[in-house]
């Protein structure tokens, strides 16, 4: 894969399809979440929740399933060709490398240790489930699952996302729209409680 020589239009479209495992996986987590609490009501000596009610086994196995199951969607045949068509490029090999299931895997589960791991940080700083972190609440999940990646497929994710600066700006600049705007859609249909 080369991103160099695209058109910062055309690298946001890919970085959306590649990184769409990991952006749908807490949505799809807010659907199936919700049973058997990770943290089991276990509460630490500060006397809150390790990670509350809003982080359970449903949400974190649902979603990652969904996560994966969304990969393989888009790396098929039709959904390539939509691409194709989207950017006007060709992509002869997966976008995922040669172990796409593991890579879905990575971005997926990444995520929403991430955001099991902001929920810790929160609980820690006393804040309630569902209490608003700007910032953290944003970038949590789309770090995790970079850093699963760059842990253990480093070398698939070198070869996109240190194209020149284009990749990473989109990562950066795409990820708290895509999080707003999902969140306020759940909330709307009313399956978030919060808009956040
Ligand atoms: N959810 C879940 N298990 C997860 C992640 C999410 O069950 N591992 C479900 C919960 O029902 C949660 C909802 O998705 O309430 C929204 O997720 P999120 O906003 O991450 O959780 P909050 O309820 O806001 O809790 P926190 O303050 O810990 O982020
Ligand atoms: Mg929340």
């Amino acid at each position: 894969m080369n991103l160099e020589d695209l058109s910062l239009l055309n690298t946001f479209f890919i970085v959306m399809w590649i990184m769409g495992p990991a952006y749908i996986a807490n949505s799809v987590a807010v659907l199936t979440g919700g049973y058997f609490p990770i943290d089991q009501g276990k509460t630490l000596s500060d006397g809150n929740r390790i990670l509350g009610d809003g982080k359970t086994w449903s949400g974190l196995v649902g979603g990652t399933l969904g996560g994966i199951v969304f990969g393989l969607i888009l790396d098929a045949g039709d959904s390539r060709m939509a691409l194709e068509h989207f950017t006007g490029e060709e992509y002869e090999e997966s976008l995922w490398g040669n172990n796409p299931v593991l890579v879905f895997t990575l971005l997926s589960f990444g995520a929403l240790f991430g955001d099991m791991s902001a929920s810790f940080y929160k609980r820690r700083q006393n804040l309630k489930r569902g209490e608003k972190f700007a910032l953290l609440d944003m970038y949590d999940f789309i770090f995790m699952s970079l850093l699963l990646c760059l842990i253990i497929q480093f070398t698939w994710l070198s070869t996109w996302i240190i194209d020149g600066w284009k990749p990473l700006f989109s990562i950066i600049f795409l990820t708290p729209i895509l999080h707003r705007v999902v969140n306020i859609i759940g909330y709307k249909i009313g399956v978030k409680n919060e808009p956040w």
